[in-house]
């Protein structure tokens, strides 16, 4: 063992040149940032020389990889997402009119056509093992111990880093392009998932690996989803009445397995990098263990290749103690805070050249083990069912437990979902069910314990009337959930009360649920703009309510009134409206109050907005009651409209209009800027991709040139009612 140190001690002296920095400095990134202002000024319709497309193409690639690793990597954008959307549209028209300039690396190239039929095997460079587990320090110190005797060493160095929550991936590069990804499979083969992982953008397309002497390199990682992303999508799954999806893995893990790559990248997936497995140079030499020394040289590499490589997370750690230290402060503090999904840490030999003398056992390495977090799981028994009318008037049904510490918090209720998830878990009243608090999502039942049933257990019977109005609850097609259809239904309500009141809402606090209940039992609060004439002279003289809190409560009610609108929005418990798309919709209006002109087409024209959003949107702004609510809210001092500085509806999308002669409505000015409110595009000469050209009074030549090409030729009239179909 000796000897083998002496020799790696000599290699470590032979190879000091050490990785070189290619994350961008503070000068650098200030150019990337003016390129991109200038960048946004280009007209690529007045590009016609191949040589110029090539040169600004290539600036756009690289100004549109350094914002998407400021967005998807660091988290900290630096321009506004409609500038983003400018840039990469750039992109997209100058290689479609130059179509022999595009590269495989250029982020346009994430997105392909068409279904995956069937994802191919393919066998990884090297084996995907897994990792081996430890529950406590002894099994670390237990570790510690034998690492020092395989290896001979006195004291080891290891690397310490978040243990991510997702699905397995294996990523292929050569010559610096991503050739080829895949999932973990059965350790030695997997499903070729190339088109699906193309789309995560904290994926690059390009990492320049050459820079560091490596013509393949094979990167392991984990794709994961945000916390709060991820309690959206069971949000959304909850409103259309699908069970909810039990962690972020299987939200990954299934999003991963979709056939259309498209639908893929709406899924907000990230990926992480933790492992460089394999790193050869242009003559077949392995750099790792040699020029690339420390699994820590190879994160940093890697994240400043531009991958999402635990960097910051990751801790040198000197001895087994700092390991153990380490660990507990990620258990106890860091984990919750944590934007991720983590259950545990994973402990690595920090020298690369050790992996090989440690080896392997069939199943696991011998370098790195998982330090795995306190479950967040408990056995408890499940004493009644209560039912729940939401706010859309879904029926949930709501288990009571036998109340028991999970993770620190106790935990007394626990939704069952639907009917079809009781029936399939087969979940009787009186069961013994295991339990699960997956970060801050609602505890969810894995599984009955039936091996513990006497006989005595019930079945779950579903109420044929709401549990709160009392009127009939139907089942609508399509649908797992039962719903009251009453829209005045108390329940209901208050829940919509509570929700507009709620934090990501118009966040009014002190309008809690008791509060809430209260007023409304006293007739007080029975719709939303009641909230905004409040009776305070009677409040004040109501049992617990202080001069203090009445003051506070007005102030907290007078604060709502200015709000973002999308905040708004959200708050008005539209059907599968949650946050992300009431977002989207604020982005596209300028007042609430306006969307009662769109169409469901108009809708399903923003981005992530399909036909069932669509027509609930639709739907809730065709209803007199709450466009009466919206108009009351706004007299009342309420926000519902708000300037905005690039306000782009994308009505005309894509669409290019000419003029010619004059027009009754407008000059040919205001004309033009008209369409590109809109997200069209005006431009001076007519050629075969102009959308409509728009004749007004004494055309000029245009008009023939339109004529000869079979371009669409449109009157003032029309041209206005495309205008305003917005
Ligand atoms: S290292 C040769 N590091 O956990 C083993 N794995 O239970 C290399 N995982 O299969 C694995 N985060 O999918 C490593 N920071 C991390 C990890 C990590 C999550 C996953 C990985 C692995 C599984 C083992």
């Amino acid at each position: 063992m000796g000897k083998k140190q002496d020799e790696l001690t000599k290699e470590k002296q032979k190879n000091d040149n050490q990785p070189q920095e290619t994350e961008p400095t503070k000068e650098e990134e200030s150019k990337l940032i003016n390129l991109s202002k200038e960048l946004l000024k280009v007209d690529v319709d007045s590009i016609t020389d191949e040589e110029e497309a090539k040169n600004v193409a290539e600036d756009l690639r690289r100004v549109i990889r350094y914002h998407d690793w400021r967005y998807y990597v660091l988290a900290n954008p630096v321009i506004s997402d409609y500038e983003y959307d400018q840039l990469f549209k750039k992109l997209k028209d100058l290689e479609k009119k130059f179509p022999s300039i595009i590269t495989p690396d250029s982020p346009t190239q994430r997105v392909p056509k068409g279904l995956i039929k069937e994802f191919p095997k393919v066998k990884h460079l090297v084996p995907m093992l897994s990792l081996d587990n430890s529950y406590n320090p002894e099994d670390l110190r237990e570790f510690d111990r034998k690492v020092k005797e395989i290896t001979g060493l006195k004291e080891v160095e290891y690397s310490v880093e978040p243990k991510f929550d997702g699905a397995g991936i294996a990523l292929v590069y050569e010559n610096d392009l991503f050739i080829r990804g895949a999932t973990r499979g059965d350790g030695e083969e997997g499903d070729d998932i190339t088109p699906n992982l193309k789309v995560i953008k904290s994926i690059p397309l390009k990492a320049e690996f050459s820079k560091y002497g490596i013509k393949t390199a094979e990167v392991r990682g984990e794709v994961v989803i945000r916390k709060d992303v991820f309690k959206e999508i069971n949000e959304k799954r909850l409103e259309e009445g699908l069970p909810p999806l039990a962690n972020p893995r299987n939200a990954a893990a299934g999003a991963l397995r979709l056939q259309d790559p498209n639908e893929v990248a709406k899924r907000g997936l990230e990926a992480f990098v933790y492992q460089l497995t394999y790193a050869v140079d242009d003559k077949g030499n392995n750099l790792l263990g040699k020029k690339i020394k420390k699994h820590s040289d190879a994160i940093k590499m890697l994240y400043d290749l531009g991958f999402k490589a635990p960097y910051k997370e990751l801790k040198v750690c000197k001895n087994i103690d700092e390991v153990i230290e380490y660990c507990k402060e990620w258990e106890e503090k860091r984990r919750d805070e944590y934007p991720y999904e983590i259950d545990g840490m994973v402990v690595k030999v920090n020298d690369i050249s050790l992996y090989d003398i440690l080896g392997a056992t069939s199943h696991h390495p011998r370098w790195a083990i998982a330090y795995k977090f306190k479950p967040r799981q408990a056995t408890t028994r499940l004493i009644d069912v209560v039912f729940q009318v939401g706010r859309t008037g879904a029926i949930t049904p709501v288990g009571k437990l036998e109340p028991v510490e999970i993770g620190g918090v106790v935990v007394s209720s626990v939704s069952l979902i639907n009917e079809d998830f009781i029936r399939e878990k087969d979940i009787r009243i009186r069961d013994l069910v295991l339990v699960e608090r997956a970060g801050d999502v609602i505890p969810y039942i894995v599984k009955v314990i039936k091996e513990a049933r006497t006989g005595k257990e019930k079945p779950i019977v579903f109420p044929k009337n709401c549990p709160s109005c009392g009127s009939p609850v139907y089942k609508l097609p399509g649908e797992a959930v039962y719903r009251c259809l009453n829209i005045n239904c108390p329940a209901q309500v208050i829940e919509r009360i509570k929700h507009y009141a709620s934090k990501d809402a118009m966040d009014i606090r002190g309008l809690g649920e008791a509060t809430i209940r209260k007023f409304y039992e006293l007739g007080f609060l029975r719709r939303l703009p009641d909230i905004y004439r409040l009776p305070f002279d009677k409040i004040e003289k109501l049992e617990g309510f202080g001069k203090k809190s009445v003051e506070n409560l007005k102030k907290a009610i007078e604060e709502s009134k200015n709000r973002p609108i999308y905040r708004l929005i959200y708050g008005l418990s539209i059907r599968y409206v949650g946050l992300a798309t009431a977002k989207t919709l604020a982005k596209h209006i300028k007042c609430v109050e306006d969307l009662k002109d769109w169409t469901v087409e108009d809708l399903m024209k923003l981005p992530d907005i399909g036909p069932v959003v669509a027509a609930s949107i639709y739907d809730f702004f065709h209803n007199d009651e709450n466009i009466k609510t919206i108009y009351e809210l706004k007299e009342l001092g309420v926000k519902t409209c708000e300037e905005k500085k690039e306000e782009v509806k994308h009505v005309l999308d894509g669409l290019t209009f000419v003029f010619t002669g004059e027009l009754d409505c407008c000059s040919r000015k205001e004309a033009q800027e008209m369409v590109e409110k809109l997200g069209g595009k005006a431009s001076s000469s007519v050629s075969k991709k102009t959308s409509y050209v728009v004749v007004g009074k004494n055309p000029g030549s245009k008009l023939e040139k339109a004529k000869k090409l079979g371009v669409k030729i449109i009157g003032e009239e029309e041209f206005l009612r495309l205008v305003n179909q917005s």
